[in-house]
């Protein structure tokens, strides 16, 4: 139950806004004089002060004054007599939530009152979650309370001080690399390097000699003698990102690394043997390429000794309030900004969109939002206008005038085959597989729309 505050000179006002108010379902308490509305404070939550304007000694503006220095986001209403438009310009200047006019209809009391406590619910929210994200919903720079998480931040906690070999999977975005680094630096390895490769960046011959090294004079160009990532990362973490795209004479060298510890250097005949822990990624479904001889199975074996499975975004929406409070204190600081809440109607609409790009597409947005936003909340407004655009709440059909049924149902064929190309990354074969139609005939309609 919330607590409103009601601070008024006249006593009659106070047994009659008391009495109302209670009425309502607040619980309520009362001071005739600012002082005392402030003694209460000190000992008291409240959620919100509603005021008069006028009152011998301290007057509504001056508490309204004390008030935000205290609590800067605690909503005040000022209640001011009729025909002192100024000074409740003033109140209104000063941080006040709202103002009404004395006398005043109980129903105009009630909506400013409910939607002043309605919106401090909502930083009040906010606030918690961030309280909660220094606790037990955080691993490092990790966050997540679903339940997946909370079992990732088990696994990571039990297998960090191991040198067991770990395998991450997940959709782009869902926070791979970020979970390879928390492994490296809960080990005892935390002090020698953690060492990234994306094996999709380079062409073969260069991965190779990027991973392994080469020794003078190894091939045309090779004037010295350089170290392998291997080697560099000897005695900590070597992290192989995209394991999914290395060739298969590279996974026969790695499955040897992985089995002995020893590899040569491109162009050497001497031994090298390291210590290093691997970590390998990928967004590929290893199992499958196994199956259709794409990736060694004795290799994959040798990866999956512990695997570590992100799940997307999508199917663990309780994390995103918490994942967008992080992301905005993070770059409301970024920005030298204060701190900022999200609406309810934008949390709400975060909560239900798919995010394709998982947890990077989440951050990129709020970092966008927290930038562009203009006061100290991010609404549907700060939102990225391609994300909205394709929600489900927008139907491409004029009410008004009545579409002609061949064009709405063209209109929302149209839609419907654009939302599911963004969900699938403009993957024709899962944006078909989405639909619920074969690939051939979700070509044929692309064309029809003009979305080749
Ligand atoms: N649970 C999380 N908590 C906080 N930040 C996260 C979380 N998951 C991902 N991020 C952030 O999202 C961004 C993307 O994460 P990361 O680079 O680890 O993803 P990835 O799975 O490696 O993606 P890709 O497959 O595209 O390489 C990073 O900025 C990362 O810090
Ligand atoms: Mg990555």
């Amino acid at each position: 139950m919330e607590t409103i505050l009601v601070v008024d000179d006249e006593k009659n006002y106070l047994v009659v806004l008391s009495a109302f108010l209670t009425e309502e379902g607040y619980e309520v308490l009362t001071a005739d004089n600012g002082q005392r509305a402030l003694e209460i404070m000190d000992v008291t939550e409240v959620d919100l002060v509603l005021t008069d304007m006028k009152m011998p000694s301290m007057d509504g503006i001056e508490l309204l004054k004390r008030i935000k220095e205290r609590s800067p986001e605690l909503p005040v209403v000022v209640m001011t007599a009729y025909g002192t438009v100024e000074k409740a310009v003033e109140a209104m200047q000063l941080g006040a939530f709202n103002f009404i006019q004395k006398p005043f209809q109980n129903e105009t009391l009630k909506q400013i009152v409910n939607k002043a406590v309605a919106t401090y619910r909502v930083v009040k929210e906010n606030r918690r979650l961030i309280q909660a994200l220094e606790g037990r919903y955080r691993f490092d720079n990790i966050i997540g309370k679903s339940k997946p998480m909370q079992a990732i931040f088990d696994i990571i906690q039990k297998v960090a001080p191991t040198r067991a070999t770990v395998l991450v999977t997940g959709e782009s975005g869902t926070g791979k690399e970020l979970i390879a680094k928390a492994i490296h630096f809960n080990s005892p390895r935390r002090s020698k390097p953690f060492i990234a490769v994306s094996c999709a960046a380079l062409a073969e011959s260069l991965l190779e000699t990027e991973l392994f090294g080469h020794e003078k004079g190894a091939f045309t160009g090779a004037t010295t003698t350089r170290k392998g990532r291997f080697e560099l990362a000897d005695g900590g973490t070597l992290f192989l990102d995209e394991i999914g795209e290395v060739t298969p004479s590279v996974q026969v060298k790695l499955l040897r690394v992985l089995e002995e510890m020893t590899f040569e250097r491109v162009g050497g005949t001497k031994s090298i043997t390291v210590d290093v822990r691997l970590i390998a990624a990928t967004n590929k479904d290893l199992k499958t390429m196994v199956k259709n001889h794409s990736f060694r199975e004795d290799l994959y074996f040798r990866l999956n000794v512990v695997h570590i499975e992100l799940p997307p975004l999508r199917e663990r929406t309780e994390d995103i309030p918490l994942l967008t409070a992080y992301f905005a204190k993070k770059y409301a600081r970024k920005a030298d900004k204060g701190e900022i809440s999200i609406s309810a109607e934008a949390t709400e609409f975060l909560c239900n969109h798919r995010w394709p790009g998982n947890v990077r597409e989440l951050e990129n947005a709020i970092e966008r939002a927290v930038l562009f936003c203009k006061g100290n909340e991010i609404t549907m407004d700060d939102l990225p206008r391609e994300l909205i655009s394709f929600s489900d709440l927008e139907i491409p059909i004029d009410w008004q005038k009545l579409s002609k049924l061949p064009e709405a149902l063209d209109a929302i064929e149209k839609r419907l085959i654009q939302k599911a190309l963004l969900l699938s990354n403009n993957v024709q074969s899962r944006a078909a597989n989405l639909l619920g139609i074969p690939r051939a005939n979700l070509q044929y309609r692309l064309k029809k729309h003009n979305l080749l």
